[in-house]
């Protein structure tokens, strides 16, 4: 059989369960903005679908969509040239997601990593749809044959998880229908780090607001944040190597490469050697210049949310169009009478 070309296309998806994070910002929305920017078809989701696998009060969800869609609109997507929507306005990704759930085996969800720490010691407690997660979040990406997915490192296990999906369906239909999806997790960025300690992830779940930086903070929080983020005594490196063990001034050191858009190579050049009391100040004075224009915006564009559920709206009918066949060829080769090919 020959292998069919996949046209390029990036798809990539961020739950609105509250605050957006400098983690969200630097390992996916700004990296969505580059690829938009590249000229790659480009298809970015609200999964609000995802975010109900564990509870979430309606009123605020509706709120943090808007807000999320704001941050994407503010952080560089644009609505015309990408699409931009929310999850449950395109059903077929959860049509999709239900082939899926007969095509995954239950040993490969039992092994995800995301799902034992969100379901904790409880996990008889958890939610079906959290242990399904990994199958609906191969629809997204694979309703629209998505062939690159940029993502944080956090996610990594997930996209193994799409591919072994699109491989298996393939093997047992014996067909090459869907691609076998690139994961994009690049830059210095790809795990930004809590600031209140160097070894867990930045998060917007983390019971304390000082570990992370919201994108919806004003220029005296960001700096205030930064001020107080936990490091060890002694003064930066002078090279990227002496960062190693030092998870709290590696980090900064990250964020303020991606921010800047440079190596840590080039960031060591200037700042190694420094004392955290000299490096602080010039990091905080970049977070405020890069971040609070996005949250001015992101301000701007929530108070016309009529506005932003146009957005939505026409982005879910530019997505459907594109799923639309696909999901409907799936059934064909799945065996359904009166799919629509
Ligand atoms: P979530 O907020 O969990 O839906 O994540 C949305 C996107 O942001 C995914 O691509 C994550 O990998 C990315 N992301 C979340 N937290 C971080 C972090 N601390 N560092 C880098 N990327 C992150
Ligand atoms: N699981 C991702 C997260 O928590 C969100 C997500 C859902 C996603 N569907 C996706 C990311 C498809 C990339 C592609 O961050």
């Amino acid at each position: 059989m020959t292998e069919p070309v996949f046209t390029p296309r990036v798809f990539s998806g961020i739950q609105p369960s509250g605050n957006l994070t400098l983690g969200n910002y630097l390992g996916a929305l700004k990296r969505f903005a580059n690829s938009q920017n590249a000229g790659v078809e480009s298809i970015f989701c609200m999964v609000d679908l995802h975010a109900i696998t564990v509870w979430q009060e309606p009123g605020k969800l509706r709120r943090a969509t808007r807000e999320l869609a704001a941050g994407f609109i503010a952080s560089g997507i644009d609505p015309q040239k990408s699409i931009l929507f929310n999850q449950s306005q395109v059903p077929e990704h959860t049509q999709l997601a239900w082939v899926f759930n007969c095509v995954a085996r239950m040993g490969w969800m039992k092994r995800m990593t995301q799902f034992k720490d969100k379901a904790g010691k409880n996990a008889e407690q958890a939610s079906l749809g959290l242990f399904g997660y990994p199958a609906l979040m191969a629809a997204d990406i694979l309703v629209y044959h998505a062939t690159h997915v940029p993502v944080g490192e956090d996610q990594k296990q997930h996209l193994e998880l799409t591919r072994d999906i699109a491989i298996k369906f393939n093997n047992d239909y014996g067909v090459d229908f869907f691609p076998i999806t690139e994961p994009v997790i690049e830059g210095a960025a790809t795990r930004v780090m809590s600031l209140r300690d160097g070894t867990k992830k930045m998060s917007k779940s983390d019971p304390s607001d000082m570990s992370r930086i919201n994108l919806t903070d004003d220029s005296d929080t960001i700096a205030k944040k930064i001020r107080k983020a936990k490091t060890d005594p002694e003064p930066l490196p002078l090279d990227a190597t002496g960062l190693e063990n030092r998870p709290e001034a590696r980090n900064l050191v990250n964020i303020y490469a991606a921010l800047s858009d440079q190596s840590v190579d080039q960031v060591m050049r200037d700042a190694g050697g420094k004392s955290f009391s000299e490096f602080k100040p010039m990091l905080a004075d970049l977070a405020v210049d890069k971040l609070s224009p996005i949250s001015t915006e992101m301000g701007r564009l929530m108070q016309d949310v009529c506005e932003i559920d146009r957005i939505l709206a026409e982005g879910a009918e530019r997505a459907r169009a594109i799923a639309t066949p696909i999901l409907q060829k799936t059934y064909e080769i799945a065996g359904m009478v009166g799919a629509r090919v």
